[in-house]
């Protein structure tokens, strides 16, 4: 674990072996000065999740922060945004405030959120970054309603060389409409909508060009099974093999929320998944803002990746 860094005003704490530091005593519902900025983009890069704590954000102001650190994606659909389309509402709250039943789609559609996935794989530049506001969250003692993360590029790093040579040319579809279809219980896309985010493929090794093109996993369990290049039923089970080496203790932190927590994490490099909890006992507000991808992802067959050792 790296040590602690200091600042005059706020402190960067690490909050695990995995990943993940919080920001202690940084308002962040101002504009950061341009140094204040730098050590939390730096801080980002190492540690790739961010938790900053206290913090008491409007929306406006929610995505004001967020904008810092690129331009923001606009959640496909208009039902789960809130007056400012770029705010998801992550909740089993209705958007006046009432807490809805369990069978209700918005519910039943935050269950995917459940599954590892890396949000807005469904495009064909995915998300560089999503930023959490903690609303209402569960009380001290409840069970479950954490975020947990889980770091790939450890989890590349930690393969076996035979699977990182199996794993190195495939590629995964990755598909809205999929998402929709996992839980029984929600609408599917109408033919316009599915024409809007067809299905992408991307590599099931990425590799970052601002890392030195170092390789990590790239894939998401909340849609298709299918990987390019192999047959639907190898492709299910290398799929089931990846999803549960992604949950090995050793990549992953729990983020147990406390109100106010404002949690930014990086899609490229992390998988998350939100912990089942109680939906008819416990209420669960976040709101979520989504900074959107700047480059296409590279697979490890780009030349310069090719001329690094990765990984
Ligand atoms: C998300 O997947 O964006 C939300 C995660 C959560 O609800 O914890």
């Amino acid at each position: 674990m790296s040590l602690a860094e200091q600042s005059a005003e706020f402190a960067i704490t690490p909050v695990s072996d995995a990943l993940g530091a919080e920001v202690v005593g940084l308002d962040v519902s101002q504009p950061l000065d341009p140094e204040t900025l730098a050590v939390i983009r730096d801080a980002f890069q190492e540690h790739h999740m961010l938790c900053f704590r206290d913090q008491t954000l409007a929306d406006d102001q929610l995505v004001a922060f967020s904008t810092q650190f690129g331009p923001l994606e606009v959640f496909p659909e208009k039902d789960h945004t809130r007056d400012k389309v770029e705010v998801y509402h992550v909740a089993n709250v209705s958007l006046d405030g009432e807490q809805l039943a369990e069978e209700d789609p918005a519910v039943i559609y935050q269950r995917n959120n459940g599954r590892w996935h890396t949000d807005s794989s469904y495009r064909y530049t995915p998300s560089l970054a999503s930023i959490l506001y903690g609303i209402e969250v569960l009380p001290d003692g409840a069970e479950g309603g954490e975020t947990g993360f889980s770091n790939m590029l450890a989890a590349y790093a930690a393969l076996p060389d035979d699977m990182k040579a199996k794993l190195e040319p495939l590629h995964q579809v990755h598909s809205y409409a999929d998402i929709r279809r996992l839980e029984p219980g929600i609408p599917p896309m109408s033919v316009e909508e599915r024409d809007a985010l067809p299905p992408v493929t991307h590599p099931v090794i990425r590799v970052h060009p601002d890392r030195n093109y170092q390789r990590s996993l790239y894939f998401t369990s909340n849609t298709s099974l299918e990987i390019g290049g192999m047959t639907l039923e190898d492709g299910k089970a290398l799929h089931g093999w990846l999803v549960d080496y992604a949950s090995r203790p050793e990549f992953c932190y729990f983020h147990r929320w406390r109100q106010n927590d404002l949690v930014m994490w990086d899609n490229r490099v992390l998988l998350h998944r939100a912990i089942e909890y109680d939906v008819s006992r416990y209420r669960r507000v976040l709101r979520r803002t989504t900074v959107a991808g700047d480059v296409t992802i590279m697979g490890p067959f780009f030349p310069e990746a090719r001329a690094t050792a990765g990984g």
